[in-house]
């Protein structure tokens, strides 16, 4: 047995294999059912008590030399022909499910397209604000209910001194306070962000949402500049060339205005969405208000400009006809795989 085992070992170490098949043939002629070590464990019940010590370390040396040897042969293989432990790493997957963009990340694309075409370029401001760039810079007075813990989210932030109270914006108007403070005119930008309001969640409330806001402003810029470019959106966008515009109020501008688009009145859903009137109200906006000029460093007497805000859920729900805003915040695949 002895010299059994010492012959087997040196045909290990000299043993060669070109092919996967060998390599099995390998395994198969050491370790199969009826190979050479099950013979010589079996071989080894019969040997007598006092050769047992000696030949049991001699026979476990051998198994542990196959088995290096066989790892040793399989990697080989492995990664010369890509194959190991029955896993062929060459071979074609299946189709992956594509996924979809959302469909407010669609509109606000499409909306950026299209102001970027007349110039405006997109800038962006944190979530996180302060009172500043959220109200008091926009001309909001101390006691204006939008302050109201009804609306705003407050929080506080730890700061070197103790704390300083922040809110989560209320809306994206806060970015034009920043892009007045850091840039000089003239200015013409979209600026599409996330907001937060403190609202029951509904199927026309949420208490996160999104919106885009737009801000121009030049020397000698115009209401029907305001006008013609807010025309041109809906144009471009809903298809649609009959807009008004209504007075309204906002801190922030004067005059301002409300615009709606002329929607139509052809089919039973025009009249359920525009209550019968064929009117849909799109956006706010106005002229900036001088007070707002000046409070970020910009010149009334020498410049003027125009800013206009919209909520992106309700022109994604009326572009494809959704009618319950939490649709988009459910992360149903079944919806969402509708958008492709
Ligand atoms: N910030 C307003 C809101 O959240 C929307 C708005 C109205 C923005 C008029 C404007 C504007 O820039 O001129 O309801």
């Amino acid at each position: 047995m002895q010299e059994a085992i010492q012959k087997h070992l040196a045909e290990i170490a000299a043993h060669t294999a070109s092919t996967p098949e060998a390599v099995e043939q390998f395994r198969i002629h050491y370790l199969g059912r009826k190979g050479i070590l099950n013979d010589l464990f079996e071989a080894f019940k019969a040997v007598p008590g006092d050769q047992k010590k000696v030949l049991g370390q001699e026979l476990n040396k051998l198994k542990i030399a196959v088995q290096e040897k066989l790892e040793s042969l399989q990697a080989a293989h492995a990664s010369t022909s890509g194959k190991s432990e029955g896993i062929d790493w060459s071979r074609p997957t299946g189709a992956l499910p594509l996924g979809t963009r959302h469909p407010l990340a669609i509109v606000r694309q499409e909306i950026l397209d299209i102001f970027s075409r007349i110039g405006f370029t997109v800038a962006d401001g944190p979530e996180i604000e302060d009172d500043w760039h959220v109200f008091s810079g926009l001309n909001f007075p101390p006691e204006h209910p939008a302050r109201d813990m009804q609306d705003t989210f407050f929080i506080h932030k730890p700061t070197q001194e103790g704390e300083k109270e922040m809110v989560l914006r209320t809306h994206t108007s806060s970015v034009q306070v920043r892009a007045m403070e850091n840039q000089k005119p003239p200015l013409r930008i979209v600026m599409p962000g996330r907001v937060y309001r403190n609202e029951a969640v509904s199927s026309r409330a949420h208490c996160q949402f999104h919106q885009i806001e737009g801000l121009y402003i030049d020397e000698g810029v115009s209401f029907a500049d305001m006008k013609q470019t807010l025309q041109y959106f809906t144009q471009e966008f809903f298809g649609k060339a009959k807009i008004r515009l209504r007075p309204s109020y906002f801190p922030f501008t004067e005059p301002s205005a409300e615009m709606d688009v002329y929607w139509g009145l052809n089919s039973e859903a025009d009249y359920r969405i525009t209550k019968g009137t064929g009117w849909l109200e799109i956006m706010g906006c106005g002229m900036v208000d001088p007070a707002v000029l000046s409070a970020s460093g910009i010149d009334p007497e020498r410049y003027s400009g125009f800013a206009f805000g919209m909520g992106i859920e309700r022109i994604t729900m009326l572009r494809y006809q959704i009618d319950d805003l939490r649709m988009f915040f459910e992360n149903d695949v079944r919806f969402l795989r509708q958008f492709q």
